[in-house]
């Protein structure tokens, strides 16, 4: 980049690439106290890089019709096409994986107070990658047109029936039908195949240019001085992408792995069965990173109206943290109370995600709904917390 030739001086002229490289490569410095869960927002970015070109490649034999999208994928794909079985199961494990990475990510930013003043806009942006990518999730879910694809889709468009006075309509008018059908398929394989990926990759930049403007947190979450960035801190490029070419690499060993090896994890024994509108399995349950969620919807069993506000709030009330915190100790490392808080958060998410796949009866159901209770006190503590330790912070200062 220092080299100025022909060319590039012409366009740096017009378009000032090398201040655009400056601001957000080279002289962009990461404090040294930061571990390797600062490399999962690169990671996240690897695996959507994955997710693109292996849908690509999909995109070349898939068929968004009910009536040949099945055999498209479980025939073509899988056993006609050469080497189509290794796009079908790098592109589900990525979506499995995706959400690993994301969040290992956001806990990360929960646990170090990374969502705090000044990166609030990084955090709602953050929050709504993760709502558009579980969004591209569930439209990609259908896509395959076995029969959990199809039965979730018919489970999880139902929950908008539930909306007062426009409920009915709205089902119909997603599903143009009122049955999951073709209609249903082929807007989903719009939603999935552009316009969900497109909003993606803008609102992924934007919150990377949040990030470069407020500047990386650390481990203590005491921002570097102007001074100290040039002494202390590293230089994304080329110093911590380097670090950052090592994670992506043993990184990539362990997907590969279960590319290869592992894939059934990904892909459920049901879906290889053919969408059947006239038998609903046994059990309709979504895939791993969805059952938390899942399991807060059936955690109020007695009330079908609650269970479906809960279940919008766990999704949703991760937004608020910014405003519920108000704590002025940033990271978690340097608070107590928050720390015993966080553990039992996730640990609590951990339990729902392991009853979202059990049978939500007898005692289960019980302990969704005290596992679903856990979950938002977790929400409702953090003003109490931030108010204690307001008030020590205060006496210190003293
Ligand atoms: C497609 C999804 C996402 C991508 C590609 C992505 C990418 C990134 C990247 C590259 C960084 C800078 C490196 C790092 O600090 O790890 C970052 C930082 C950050 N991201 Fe994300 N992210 C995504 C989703 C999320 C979500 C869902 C949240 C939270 C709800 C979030 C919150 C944050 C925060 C708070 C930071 C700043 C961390 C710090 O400075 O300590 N991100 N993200």
């Amino acid at each position: 980049m220092e080299k100025k030739g022909g060319f590039i001086e012409w366009l740096d002229r017009r378009l000032a690439i090398t201040a655009v490289w400056r601001i957000m490569m080279s002289e962009y410095y990461l404090p040294k106290n930061i571990n390797f869960l600062w490399s999962f927002g690169v990671l996240t970015m690897l695996v959507f890089a994955i997710l693109v070109v292996s849908g690509i490649f999909l995109l070349m034999y898939y068929k968004p019709d009910a009536k040949l999208a099945f055999d498209s994928v479980n025939k073509t794909i899988m056993m006609d096409v050469a080497f189509g079985w290794v796009f079908r199961h790098t592109h589900a494990v990525a979506a499995s994986i995706m959400f690993l990475v994301l969040y290992i990510h956001i806990a990360r930013g929960m646990y170090y107070g990374s969502y705090k003043a000044p990166r609030e806009v990084v955090w709602i942006t953050g929050f709504l990658l993760f709502v558009l990518m579980s969004a591209t999730a569930f439209t990609g879910y259908l896509l395959p047109w076995g029969q959990m694809s199809y039965w979730a889709a018919q489970t999880i468009t139902t929950l908008f029936e539930k909306i007062p006075f426009i409920g009915p309509d709205l089902v119909i008018w997603i599903r143009g039908n009122y049955i999951v059908a073709d209609a249903t398929l082929t807007r989903f394989f719009a939603l999935h195949v552009v316009f969900l990926p497109l909003l993606l990759i803008v609102v992924t930049a934007i919150h990377l240019y949040a990030v470069r403007i407020v500047g990386s947190n650390n481990e203590d979450g005491i921002p570097m001085t102007k001074e100290e960035k040039k002494v202390k801190g590293i230089p994304f490029w080329p110093v911590f992408m380097a670090k950052e070419y090592f994670v992506m690499s043993v990184f990539l060993l362990f997907f590969f792995y279960l590319v290869f090896f592992n894939y059934d994890f990904a892909m459920d024994p049901i879906n290889f069965q053919p969408a059947n509108i006239l038998q609903t399995p046994p059990h309709i349950y979504p895939e791993w990173y969805f059952l938390a969620y899942y399991e807060v919807l059936r955690g109020f069993f007695f009330s079908q109206n609650l269970g479906l506000i809960a279940f919008v709030a766990s999704m949703f009330i991760i937004l608020f943290m910014p405003w519920l915190d108000k704590s002025p100790i940033v990271s978690g490392k340097h608070r107590p109370l928050y720390k015993i808080a966080f553990w039992v958060f996730i640990l609590d998410f951990l339990f729902l995600t392991i009853l979202g796949k059990l049978p939500p009866t007898g005692l289960f159901a019980w302990l969704g709904f005290v596992g679903s209770i856990v979950f938002f006190l977790f929400f409702a503590a953090l003003p109490i917390i931030s108010k204690i330790e307001k008030s020590q912070v205060e006496r210190a200062g003293r």
